[in-house]
């Protein structure tokens, strides 16, 4: 038997079944701990795209789907949710295979999905419109908010199913049909996650999946004229490219595009929980999370004693197997990933910022696609280390002098997905929420996220929030509907 015989094989899931890929070709996915390929995946083209198009079009306009009840979609959400519960375990663990995050991280998120169907199971049928007292007397003016129709989600591979379902769940719960586009790094977890729509009982083509590369599956998918909305994940550079592609179809779309949030540090703070925020921002998931807090602003009274108890705690952070439940930091998920990780480490030398700890990669451990948590001091936040997204272990130090300089600073970026404020000041926490723009701000805490809070980004970090009531919007269009009981055209040929 043949290596590629010996891997499990993931076909695309397109009307409730498991299909094969209309040009009949596989890529391998590796699980970036050993370095070896450990399934193959179809590999999408156009013809797939339109075909889950196709389904998911057909499931949106005729057939169980648009004759439930919202109640009815409730308690198909509901059932779904009970069977994540049920296989958290293995999703976690292909999870983990695939994109190298820690066991405990990992288990933790998906077993959190369950709570996130839950939560839109039972907004499904609290989607209201309004009966509007209008200035035109005897006609009756009210609202309908009605599913979109085909959402197309697209995601990245640092966590695969969390950030699908923050977009499938609302959109379900909605009345929408959608075809996902998983990263073609992670892509494993999202089929098995399919069949579990069928089980659920949901009916076929209102959850497709076609795997595939961008410019092949995700290009195409974008630009299909029967998709009315885009939910996006991921870089700048291929946020940038379907904000584009929709402009041109006219559709609406949301972006989460990552950041370069502060983490800021004031002379008040609890230092020795602040220190556990900071290594939590940057170091959580080896830095590879659009909410990393990847530059910390320190006061400068502070500065020499906070960076010092930080460099202390992170040498002893362990690196090494993301089974092991004794591994704090995990691999690099990608080889681009560390390359590019790695070029940024020179990037700031050369740009003369001070490596305190860390800088290299770790050969020795598995594939060897590891980087050493990574601390710059005496960063000037004009550098490309201070503005641009490394996406690893590599925390940039940057000195302020009170909380106007630290405004200054942490809004002097293109981005503003989120902020971490560190301090026992109500003043201080006050003045700081009001100033700093970013869609998330945390105090004395960080990386807390939930179904029921709005998250997304200010500037360069996206458009549009998810989780919480709101995110239900992105997939109703609102329809006005005027109602008069009798014949109602007094004089045609002026507006009533
Ligand atoms: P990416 O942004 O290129 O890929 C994300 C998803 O978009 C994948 O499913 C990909 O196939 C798809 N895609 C790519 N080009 C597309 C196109 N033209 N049309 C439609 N779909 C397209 O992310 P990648 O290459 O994995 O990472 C690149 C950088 O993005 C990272 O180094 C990191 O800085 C950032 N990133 C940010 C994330 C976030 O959570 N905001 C997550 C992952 C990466
Ligand atoms: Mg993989």
């Amino acid at each position: 038997m043949s290596q590629a015989e010996a891997l499990t094989r993931y076909e695309l899931f397109i009307d409730g079944a498991s299909m094969a890929p209309a040009r009949g070709q596989y890529f391998a996915s590796q699980d970036p701990f050993t370095g070896k390929d450990w399934a193959m995946i179809a590999r999408g083209s156009e013809a797939d795209v339109d075909r889950a198009v196709h389904a998911a079009r057909r499931a949106f306009e005729s057939g169980a789907w648009p004759a439930l009840s919202a109640s009815g979609r409730g308690a198909l959400l509901r059932r779904l949710a009970d069977l994540i519960s049920e296989n958290v375990s293995r999703l976690a663990e292909i999870e983990r295979r695939d994109n190298g995050k820690l066991a405990a991280e990992v288990v933790t998120q998906v077993k959190y999905l369950s709570e996130y169907f839950h939560y839109y199971a039972g907004l499904a049928d609290k989607v209201q419109g309004s009966v509007i007292p209008t200035d035109k007397p005897g006609v009756l003016s009210f609202t309908r908010h009605e599913p979109k129709g085909v959402v197309a989600i697209i995601t990245p591979w640092n966590s695969p199913l969390t950030l699908t379902s923050w977009k499938l769940a609302p959109a379900l719960a909605a009345g929408c049909t959608v075809v996902i586009k998983p990263s073609e790094f992670t892509s494993a977890s999202m089929l098995e996650f399919a069949e579990l729509f069928a089980r659920a009982g949901f009916p076929p083509g209102v959850v497709n999946v076609v795997t595939g590369f961008g410019p092949e599956v995700g290009a195409p998918l974008v630009s299909h004229r029967d998709v009315a909305h885009i939910g996006f994940t991921g870089g700048e550079i291929a946020g940038q490219k379907i904000y584009e592609a929709a402009a041109c179809g006219l559709k609406t779309v949301t972006l989460e595009l990552g950041g370069k949030s502060p983490n800021i540090v004031f002379d008040d703070a609890d230092l020795d929980r602040a220190l556990l925020g900071v290594v939590s921002g940057i170091f959580a998931a080896a830095g590879q999370t659009c909410q990393a807090g990847s530059r910390l602003l320190v006061q400068r009274s502070i500065h020499d004693e906070f960076v010092r108890k930080l460099v202390n705690f992170v040498r002893d952070i362990r690196l090494g197997d993301p089974a092991d439940p004794g591994t704090q930091i995990g691999p690099i998920a990608t080889p681009a990933q560390f390359d590019k990780v790695l070029s940024y480490i020179e990037i700031a030398k050369a740009e003369g910022a001070r490596c305190v700890t860390g800088g290299r990669a770790r050969s020795d451990i598995g594939s060897g696609q590891f980087v050493e948590p990574t601390i710059f001091v005496g960063v000037d936040n004009r550098m490309r280390i201070a503005q641009e997204e490394v996406f690893g272990p590599v925390l940039s130090v940057i000195a302020f002098d009170d909380e106007a300089d630290a405004v200054r600073i942490a809004n002097d970026v293109q981005f503003g997905l989120a902020a971490g404020i560190w301090t026992q000041s109500l003043q201080r926490t006050l003045y700081m929420v009001e100033r700093v723009k970013a869609g998330t701000i945390w105090v004395n805490n960080y990386r807390a996220t939930s179904y029921t809070s709005p998250f997304g980004g200010f500037k360069r970090s996206g458009i549009g929030r998810e989780s919480g009531i709101d995110a239900m919007r992105d997939y109703l269009e609102t329809k006005c509907v005027w109602l008069s009981p009798g014949l109602d055209v007094a004089n045609p040929f002026v507006r009533r």
